[in-house]
């Protein structure tokens, strides 16, 4: 389970996205279901009933807050234990020997998060302050790409495409630059979090600032404040599909459709941009051993050694 994405937080779909029926979805190509109880607390559970395997994301959730597959009624808690199993006569020893994996949640920026294990104890995620606060305080946008996660993260965390594949949008102000041979220094450090990138060009010595928070956020500072982070998600729902989203943070309600009208133009016009070249590209980031790197690949190179490494943890 999960052996290209073991031991992760992250997004899987916006809040608005959920509603009182439990939610079939896919992460990192295991199938899972989402359902919120009585308390109004989301749980992840995988989607296979032990009993005979059918979708549990086809049952229903009853007045005391449990999953009841509509096969045989059996009944689980957030938890993933099994309460009830219709017809029989079982005792609480025997009950309690029937469970369905529960992956930890957590409602954060705007998403509902879960980590790509089941366990009781998840490390908690770092976040950055950008993600910070009221989780219902966020505008999200979001695009399906057919790519890899990998592929798209690396795109994302890469100074020296915009020029070229965003000449006509953001890159504009690079493209002469770039063709006349000019240069660009990109520096990448790694921290607690994952890395963080300064991007200079010329001889300025004010760099564009990128923080990658593993495993697949992308975080794009355009000014000082929490508000002016860009949060950029890439998403793996399965091998070949990634659901990129970005995240605003707003200080109230009201200002959110201003920002998704803004999200929705300029998000959707670059990240159209993106999606075309990433989609062209084949396997994930590893799959190619012959992909020539250069200097302003740092930040690449950095992300597919941390990469091989979470696979390997994965294989031991
Ligand atoms: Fe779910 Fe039988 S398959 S209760
Ligand atoms: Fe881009």
């Amino acid at each position: 389970m999960f052996e290209r994405f073991p031991h992760c937080w992250t997004p899987v779909l916006p809040l608005t996205e959920l509603t009182s029926n439990p939610l079939a979805t896919e992460v990192a190509g295991e199938r899972i279901v989402l359902f919120a109880d009585g308390e109004q607390q989301w749980h992840a559970l995988l989607d296979h009933c032990p009993h005979r395997g059918a979708a549990l994301s086809l049952g229903k959730v009853n007045a005391q807050g449990q999953l009841r597959c509509q096969y045989h009624g059996w009944r689980f808690d957030g938890a993933g234990r099994c309460t009830g199993v219709p017809l029989n006569d079982l005792n609480d020893a025997a009950l309690s020997k029937i469970r369905v994996g529960a992956l930890p949640t957590r409602q954060i920026g705007g998403a509902l998060w879960v980590y790509t294990a089941v366990t009781d104890t998840p490390p908690e995620p770092l976040l950055p302050e950008s993600l910070e606060g009221d989780p219902t305080l966020f505008v999200t946008y979001q695009q399906e790409w057919q790519a890899n996660w990998t592929r798209a993260q690396e795109n994302f965390i890469d100074f020296a495409h915009p020029p070229y594949l965003h000449e006509q949008t953001i890159g504009a102000w690079l493209h002469d630059y770039a063709e006349r041979g000019g240069t660009a220094r990109v520096e990448a450090d790694e921290t607690e979090f994952g890395m963080t990138m300064l991007s200079y060009v010329g001889s300025s010595n004010s760099g564009f600032r990128l923080d990658w928070y593993r495993p697949n956020l992308s975080v794009l500072h355009f000014g000082g404040t929490p508000y002016n982070r860009l949060n950029v998600f890439c998403i793996p729902v399965s091998e070949n599909h990634t659901r990129v989203m970005t995240v605003r943070r707003i200080r109230q309600a009201s200002d959110g459709p201003g920002y998704s009208r803004h999200a929705s133009g300029t998000d959707n016009r670059i990240l159209d941009e993106d999606r075309v070249i990433v989609q062209s590209q084949s396997g994930d980031v590893l799959s190619n051993a012959a992909e020539i790197s250069v200097a302003t690949d740092k930040p690449t190179l950095m992300f597919r050694r941390w990469y091989q490494a979470l696979i390997e943890t994965a294989i031991d």
